[in-house]
């Protein structure tokens, strides 16, 4: 595996690597690596001939008053990862390198960055959208690989790559999680035992809706309240959102009909915990 820190080394390496025909897979990542993003990088491997990953933790996502500084960053543990999967390129920048002083340009999906996350965390799509744009420039992959558990983040970037007509096709990969059900995230490790222990209740709220629908329930405002009801039941979690839209537009729906996104964003202590699923 190739570490590569500048731009113009990893756009070199990328060009490199698909110049005989081979496709390039991408998989891009703030690090902290678990298994939700492991199964993007396997999902990369067996699609494609070439796997890049970059770790980057992008200060443009991040509010001034969010977790930017203690964000975890344990590179060579993650390194170490990547290369036992058999990653080929492991993009590396730094700040200044991504985002030098000066520059004025961002990316912006208008409506679809004001919806669920992009509500309660103004600008942070538009960094999202921005850092992939680059990233995407830098390493022009075949396909990029990102998570469901990061659902708005999904509808954004679909919208991006569309209104742009960009030639890289999006791979969404379903939800790793824990063995009680909380899902996957670098952000868990901030919980304490008591909050981690209270952050199971989003997994339970979101079983619960699907239970539901799959008896037939099709009212998107009555899923919500019983989906709220269960979050209730655990004080310590104060609700951010609890969403029943279509996955497409993030605009509420009156109905559920197949493939319905279910969405939950909620604070325990400080830390923001999201979860959803999709109707079946
Ligand atoms: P990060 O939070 O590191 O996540 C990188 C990728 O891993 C995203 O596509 C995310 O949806 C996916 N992921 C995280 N937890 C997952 C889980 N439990 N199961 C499946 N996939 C999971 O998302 C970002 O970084 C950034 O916004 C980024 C796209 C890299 C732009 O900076």
């Amino acid at each position: 595996m190739k570490r590569i820190p500048t731009i113009a080394d990893m756009k070199a390496a990328c060009r490199q690597a698909t110049r005989s025909g081979k496709t390039l897979g991408f998989v891009p990542t703030m690090g902290a690596l678990h298994e939700g993003h492991l199964s993007l990088v396997r999902a990369a491997k067996a699609r494609c001939d070439v796997t890049a990953v970059s770790i980057f933790v992008n200060p443009l996502q991040f509010a001034p008053t969010e977790d930017l500084d203690k964000y975890p960053r344990p590179l060579e543990r993650d390194a170490g990862m990547l290369e036992q999967l058999g990653v080929d390129l492991l993009f590396l920048p730094t700040v200044d390198e991504m985002h030098p002083p000066g520059a004025q340009t961002h990316v912006q999906v208008n409506e679809l960055s004001t919806k669920l996350d992009g509500a309660s965390r103004p600008g942070h799509f538009r960094g999202v959208a921005t850092v992939v744009t680059k990233l995407f420039e830098i390493v022009r992959p075949d396909c990029a690989f990102f998570g469901q558990k990061d659902a708005a983040q999904v509808a954004v970037l679909r919208k991006l790559v569309n209104d742009l007509d960009m030639d890289v096709e999006i791979v969404v990969c379903p939800i790793v999680r824990e063995e009680d059900g909380l899902a996957m995230s670098s952000r868990n490790i901030y919980l304490t035992p008591e909050q981690r222990q209270q952050s199971l209740v989003l997994h339970r709220a979101l079983m619960r809706v699907q239970t539901l629908a799959d008896q037939g329930e099709r009212s998107a405002a009555r899923l919500i309240e019983v989906g709220m009801q269960v979050i209730a039941e655990e004080p310590a979690a104060r609700l951010d959102y609890f969403a029943v839209v279509d996955p497409n537009t993030l605009d509420p729906v009156a109905d559920v009909t197949h493939g319905s996104l279910v969405a939950v964003a909620a604070y325990f202590g400080t830390t923001r915990l999201i979860d959803n699923i999709l109707l079946t």
